[in-house]
């Protein structure tokens, strides 16, 4: 039963197989080739599962570099990705390519703007961190690191400001999102209130403990911080059942549960010391979580994606370095059966199936 209900991903994976082989052999000429040939053949063959063909696939080009975050809409279309210029872009397939969706900036000066790299200029264009869709109403949030939480309404466009600090205290570094799908309950992280996404070694540096979780409550427009005291609150993701959130600190190396339901509601408790530096958290179908960890050691750097559960059992590790070529991993998420890989530092959007 399960196979047959797999086999309309086997044929869009087929068909996307299809379209970009020779893509793939351009960028992976030798060693890859042997390999790409024998998944061809046995998606062509005997449409075996996508398990058969696991390592690093593909870079889908991004004319803007630094994707932070990934997001695929109600319809499955993107992934959308949040890049270095100010804007989101969406994946529209091999043939189409990336294709400009909106911008958290309404202001934004398009031609000094579009294709920038420059990370000292989020003040003008807007920087999209985290990002997360509302499936109900299409309303795409994220977080920025100019004007804190944004919105931008459906179909895309110019975002609007939703809330810039919390206490009054101003936000220095919007970080992570999700949204409860069954509240509308918009989640955050704010890495630190002290500095700013350019000044991102600082907070690791300094050991910085000034990041928040905060809550955003679209009928009642208000923020609410849920933790505070965080050290680089990096990623945040709901459980399936909405009873609790899990947080990751990267300059720690923690990830901690929050309850968000039942006698424990409103405490939180360290879930797992990590090595490494755990950025966004992103829950798969299955209900497990994927955290894009940088493990640096004396001379290497390690990037990885590892896969837990809710009880923090680790259930998988792997490194996606040196074919993913940067000095820093931010998310890794799980969808229909490869993972989105992303980074401030990396010109395209890594997938791994
Ligand atoms: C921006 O792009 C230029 C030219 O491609 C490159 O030399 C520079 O290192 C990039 N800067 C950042 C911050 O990525
Ligand atoms: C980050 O903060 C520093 C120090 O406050 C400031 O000089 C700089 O302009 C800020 N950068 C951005 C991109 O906001
Ligand atoms: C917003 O939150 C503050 C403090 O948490 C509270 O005092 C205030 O009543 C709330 N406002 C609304 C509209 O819920
Ligand atoms: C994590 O480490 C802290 C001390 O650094 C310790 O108190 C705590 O029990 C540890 N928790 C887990 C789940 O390993």
């Amino acid at each position: 039963m399960e196979f047959f209900l797999q086999i309309p991903l086997l044929i869009r994976n087929f068909i996307i197989y299809s379209l970009e082989m020779a893509n793939i052999i351009v960028v992976f000429p030798n060693k890859r080739i042997v390999e790409t040939v024998l998944c061809f053949s046995i998606f062509l063959f005997c449409y075996l599962p996508t398990a058969f063909c696991s390592g690093f696939r593909q870079k889908l080009y991004l004319p803007v570099p630094g994707p932070e975050s990934y997001a695929f809409d109600s319809a499955g279309r993107g992934p959308y990705a949040s890049l270095a210029d100010g804007r989101v872009l969406r994946y529209l397939g091999p043939a189409v390519g990336f294709v400009e969706y909106g911008y958290t900036k309404a202001d934004r000066p398009r031609r000094f703007c579009d294709g920038t790299n420059r990370t000292d200029i989020s003040q003008i264009c807007g920087r999209p961190t985290g990002l997360g869709f509302y499936y109900k109403t299409g309303e795409l949030f994220l977080g920025d690191a100019d004007l804190g939480l944004v919105v931008i309404p459906s179909g895309g466009g110019p975002g609007i400001q939703l809330a810039s600090s919390a206490e009054g205290v101003r936000f220095g570094f919007p970080d992570g999102l999700e949204v409860d799908q069954a509240t509308g309950i918009v989640y955050f992280t704010d890495a630190s209130s002290r500095y700013n996404l350019s000044q991102i070694n600082n907070i690791v540096s300094n050991r910085d403990a000034t990041g928040r979780l905060l809550k955003y409550d679209p009928r009642t427009k208000n923020v609410t911080v849920l933790l505070r005291g965080l050290s680089g609150a990096a990623g945040v993701a709901i459980s399936e059942d909405g009873s609790y959130l899990l947080v990751t600190q990267f300059v720690i190396g923690q990830v901690s549960k929050y309850w968000l339901k039942g006698p424990l509601a409103n405490t939180a408790e360290v879930l797992v010391n990590m090595t490494g530096m755990p950025d966004k958290i992103k829950r798969n179908t299955k209900g497990e979580y994927w955290i894009a960890v940088t493990v640096t050691s004396k001379n290497s750097t390690q990037l990885q994606g590892q896969r837990i559960d809710g009880d923090g059992n680790s259930l998988e590790t792997l490194t996606f370095s040196p074919d993913f070529d940067s000095s820093l991993i931010t998310e890794v998420q799980e969808y229909k059966g490869a993972l989105y890989l992303a980074s401030l530092y990396v010109g395209y959007v890594g997938v791994y199936r």
